[in-house]
C-alpha cells in the first residue's frame, strides 16, 4: 500500500528491513547503543562489525530515548543507519508517545542532514520495548506524514513491518489518512 502526498510517497510493506535498497534504514535501538535482539540485532548481523566500531567511537554515551543517531551501513545495500531509541512501554501516561514520535523525527531530520531521498523505518517500540501496535502506528504514520507535507522531503518513507498483525494496524491508519 502507498499514498502520495505532494512528491512524496509513503509506503508499507511486509518483510525484513535489513533487505532494504534506500538511502537509510531506522534501527530500534537502545539508549546505550550496545546492540541487542529483534531488528537490532538482524542489523548489526548484516550490516557486519563497522556498525559497532561507529557507535563505540562517534557515540561513546549513547543516544538518549526520543532521538536518534546516524552511522555508515557497512554491508548494507542501505548507506546509512539511524540508530532511533523508542521509549519502553509503561502504561501510556509516562510520555511515551512524545518520545515515539521525536525518535522518528530525528530520523527525518537525520534524512535532511545527509540527503537521503528514501528511508525505510521498522516499527520502532512495538517488540521488545512492548509499545501497542495500534498507537505506535498512529504516531509513525502521523510524524511521516506531517514532515513530507512540511519538507517536501525525503520522497520516500518505507515502513517495513515484520508481522501480518503489525501490517494491519500501519494499514488501517494509513488508509484513514487517505479518507
Ligand atoms: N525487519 C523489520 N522488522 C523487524 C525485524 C526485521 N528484520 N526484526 C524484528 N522486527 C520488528 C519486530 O517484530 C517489532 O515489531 O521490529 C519491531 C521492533 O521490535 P524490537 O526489535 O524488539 O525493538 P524495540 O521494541 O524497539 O526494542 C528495542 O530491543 O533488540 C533490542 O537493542 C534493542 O534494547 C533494544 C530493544
Amino acid at each position: 500500500m502507498l499514498v502520495q502526498f505532494g512528491d512524496c510517497r509513503i509506503e508499507l510493506c511486509q518483510g525484513d528491513i535489513t533487505e532494504q535498497e534506500v538511502d537509510a534504514i531506522a534501527n530500534a535501538a537502545n539508549d546505550l547503543l550496545a546492540g541487542g535482539g529483534g531488528v537490532d540485532g538482524a542489523i548489526h548481523r548484516v550490516a557486519g562489525p563497522t556498525l559497532m566500531n561507529e557507535t563505540r567511537t562517534l557515540y561513546p554515551d549513547g543516544c538518549p530515548t526520543g532521538s536518534a543517531v546516524a552511522t555508515t551501513g557497512g554491508r548494507l545495500k542501505a548507506k546509512y543507519v539511524f540508530h532511533a531509541v523508542g521509549p519502553i512501554w509503561d502504561g501510556g501516561q509516562q510520555g511515551e508517545a512524545k518520545l515515539l514520535e521525536s525518535a522518528y523525527r530525528t530520523c527525518l531530520e537525520l534524512c535532511r542532514e545527509h540527503n537521503c531521498d528514501s528511508v525505510a523505518f521498522p516499527a520502532i517500540s512495538t517488540g521488545v520495548y512492548g509499545y501497542p501496535m495500534d498507537l505506535a502506528a498512529e504516531i509513525a504514520l502521523n510524524v511521516a506524514r506531517n514532515f513530507v507535507v512540511e519538507y517536501n522531503s525525503p520522497k520516500l518513507i518505507r515502513f517495513v513491518l515484520f508481522s501480518d498483525g503489525a501490517s494491519g494496524a500501519f494499514a488501517r491508519v494509513l488508509e484513514s489518512m487517505t479518507e
